[in-house]
């Protein structure tokens, strides 16, 4: 006898988990099905994010920030530390710890909100009179039927072809958050957002880190100017950052990695690691769904197709996050997954894609929302800029950290802000106010005119919000 549901949520990760307590909310009686497993077998929900992603990163480069601070800069302010030691079984079971409230909450939530809680993986079956049915394969094997369904089933780790992850030697995000010691030399293939942060994770705690990027540029998604600087930055920490290069072969021997590879020049060179973590993107994950059965249609890249609102080519069948397009962010996937749950409830749920915040959470950090000033050139656009450096701002003289800078760009005749670029101390905070600023559709003169508290970090974004207009009142 199958149990009947008005939506069954297939992943409990940021879209699927958010997407199940907004329905709740609405009154739709919901199931949410996650297949992630715990170290002892036992339900992990939270996705990606809870478990390999978001969180646990975070985690890492928190602990690791703080060695590097009491190795740096503690003595800058006058405090003598000596024997300063990492105990990285310890980092790793702090992050663990914090993953598993992360997880519990989650299921805390669910039971708070009445969602009925399946640990497996779910599929279709087929399409049955008002819905589909779906089967629950765990410890027990369960046959649920619901009238819609969202598919939120995620990403998984890309892998070079020919040289796939061990999780020992050659790394994804999973074991690269999961070493148990720190590798003397570690290679990366990839300066993206993961390359970045966990490169940075592993040299604050010692590891030689040699990072291979394919691309000529340095983050080139990335305002150029804001990746210039940062770039300045990791290279003066120790990374090395090696661009335009092409990866050829991969031998991964007992205890190392050796990696041919080109350098922009087209000079061959070769890299040996101890350890090898490849980041270079993330492929939509339908694996097991079974989407077949049911006739449910996924793009060239194996993403689910859904048209602007989140709806998939079969009536009542939702997709939502990493597994459809977009960026693969955990914020973008909850706010789908609200928009979908208030669409199933007849409400006009919304997602404005042009306020997607990003951020990179390494020191400095980085964090955008908007265009870069290559995309308005490329587009045509008259704008105008104003930057203002945080080393001329007193809360970040106080704190030691004056790299970096906020920029904004506005629109050159109705001065509306197109997009704010910072690179610096809790560039993550700081970017909420710009976000806010352009959902409201504000101008840089409304910042400008805003009093922020003295003496704070903020006072950048409204600096810089003066610059558009030529007249900094510190710089
Ligand atoms: P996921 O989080 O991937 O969740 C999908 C869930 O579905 C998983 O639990 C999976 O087990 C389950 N599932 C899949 N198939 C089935 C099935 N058939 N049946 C049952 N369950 C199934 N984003 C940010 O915004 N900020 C960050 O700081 C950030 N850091 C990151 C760091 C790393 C190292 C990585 C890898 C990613 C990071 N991301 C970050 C990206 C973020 O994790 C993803 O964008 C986000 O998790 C996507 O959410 P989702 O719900 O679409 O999918
Ligand atoms: P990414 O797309 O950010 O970066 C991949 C990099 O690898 C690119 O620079 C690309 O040019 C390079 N590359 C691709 N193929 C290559 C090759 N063969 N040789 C050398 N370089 C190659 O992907 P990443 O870092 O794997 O992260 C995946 C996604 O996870 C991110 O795009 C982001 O959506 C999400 N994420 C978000 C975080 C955040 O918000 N702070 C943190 C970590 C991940």
């Amino acid at each position: 006898m199958s149990q009947q549901f008005d939506v069954i949520v297939i992943g409990a990760g940021p879209g699927g988990y958010i997407a199940a307590i907004r329905a709740a909310q609405l009154g739709m009686r919901v199931a949410c099905v996650d297949e992630w497993k715990n170290a002892a077998g036992g339900p992990a929900p939270g996705g990606t994010c809870t478990n390999v992603g978001c969180i646990p990163s975070k985690a890492l480069l928190q602990s690791s920030e703080h060695f590097d601070q009491a190795n740096h800069h503690f003595a800058e302010h006058g405090i003598a530390v000596s024997d300063v030691r990492m105990d990285v079984a310890k980092m790793v079971a702090r992050k663990d710890s914090v993953v598993k409230q992360n997880n519990d909450g989650i299921l805390y939530l669910f039971k708070k909100n009445k969602i009925t809680f399946f640990h497996g993986r779910g599929a279709f079956v087929k399409a049955v009179d008002g819905g589909y049915e779906i089967k629950v394969s765990g410890a027990a094997e369960e046959i649920l039927v619901g009238k819609q369904i969202v598919v939120a089933t995620g990403s998984t780790a890309r892998p070079l072809p020919g040289t796939p992850f061990d999780e020992q030697l050659v790394l994804s995000n999973d074991g690269a958050l999961r070493m148990g010691t720190v590798p003397k030399k570690l290679g990366l293939i990839g300066s993206g957002v993961i390359g970045l942060e966990m490169g940075s994770v592993w040299r604050r705690l010692g590891a030689e880190v040699t990072i291979l990027e394919a691309l000529p540029e340095f983050l080139g998604a990335v305002d150029q100017q804001i990746a210039k600087e940062a770039h300045k930055a990791f290279v003066k920490q120790g990374l090395k950052i090696e661009l335009g290069v092409t990866v050829g072969a991969i031998k991964v021997g007992k205890k190392g990695v050796n990696v041919a590879w080109t350098n922009a020049k087209g000079e061959a060179q070769t890299l040996d690691v101890d350890k090898l973590i490849i980041s270079i993107g993330r492929s939509p994950n339908t694996v097991g769904l079974n989407a077949d059965a049911v006739g449910l249609k996924l793009d060239a890249r194996g993403a689910i197709e859904v048209d602007a609102e989140c709806r998939s080519n079969l009536s009542g069948v939702w997709a939502v996050g990493d597994v459809v397009h977009g960026p693969m962010l955990a914020h973008k996937a909850e706010e789908e997954g609200v928009a979908v749950a208030e669409r199933m409830a007849g409400q006009h749920g919304h997602v404005n894609f042009n306020t997607i915040p990003w951020v990179i959470y390494t020191n400095p950090e980085i964090a955008w929302v908007g265009q870069t000033e290559q995309q308005l050139k490329a587009a045509g656009r008259a704008y105008r800029a104003g930057s203002f450096p945080f080393l001329a701002n007193g809360r970040a003289r106080a704190l030691g950290d004056t790299t970096g800078m906020v920029k904004m760009l506005a629109d050159a005749t109705t001065d509306e802000i197109l997009g704010v670029h910072i690179v610096g101390p809790m560039a993550s905070e700081l970017i909420a106010e710009c976000v806010v600023a352009m959902a409201f559709r504000a101008s840089s003169e409304d910042i400008a005119r805003i009093c922020h508290a003295h003496p704070s970090l903020s006072e950048a974004t409204k600096e810089a919000a003066l610059a558009v207009d030529k007249r900094t009142l510190n710089f």
